[in-house]
């Protein structure tokens, strides 16, 4: 059975989402294709934004909320287009960085399987000729 996801918090605390999302973004600057939609200058801000909010998603604080407000995550990426190609590779990228950080398997799972629904939701931009 999946884990809820409001238990995942509270069974395994901050650190492994920092440090998940700290491996994810160490891959950014180098990649090729997500690369440059980053800010630069603002890396460790966008880390933060992401650990706060996959924080409050799986039964943490409510950082993001008090800092950002609701997420509306469609809304807040539409400055940047992302196809069928570029949510793959997220999703390549958060599976590594997964892969690299020590977290149980069952919530793995269940953090695996919201990130590739939340990344096909995003996608705003359909293939060329289609
Ligand atoms: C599908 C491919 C995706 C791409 C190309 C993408 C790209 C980006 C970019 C360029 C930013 C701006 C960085 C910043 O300054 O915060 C961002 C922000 C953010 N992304 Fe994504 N993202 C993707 C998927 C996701 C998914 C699946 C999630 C949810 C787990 C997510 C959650 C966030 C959050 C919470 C922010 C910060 C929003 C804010 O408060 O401003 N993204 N994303």
């Amino acid at each position: 059975m999946d884990l809820l996801d409001s238990a995942i918090y509270p069974l395994i605390g901050e650190q492994p989402f920092r440090a998940l999302v700290a491996a994810f973004y160490g891959q950014i600057p180098t990649d090729e294709l997500l690369g440059p939609l980053y800010d630069r200058r603002d890396l460790a801000g966008a880390e933060q934004r992401l650990g706060d909010f996959l924080i409050m998603r799986f039964g943490g604080p409510d950082l993001y909320l008090r800092q950002r407000g609701h997420p509306r995550l469609r809304m807040r990426h539409h400055p940047f287009p992302i196809d069928q190609t570029r949510r793959d590779r997220w999703v390549e990228l958060m599976e590594r960085a997964l892969m690299e950080t020590e977290i149980p398997a069952d919530v793995r799972r269940t953090l695996g399987k919201f990130f590739r629904e939340a990344a096909t939701f995003l996608i705003n931009v359909e293939p060329a000729g289609k």
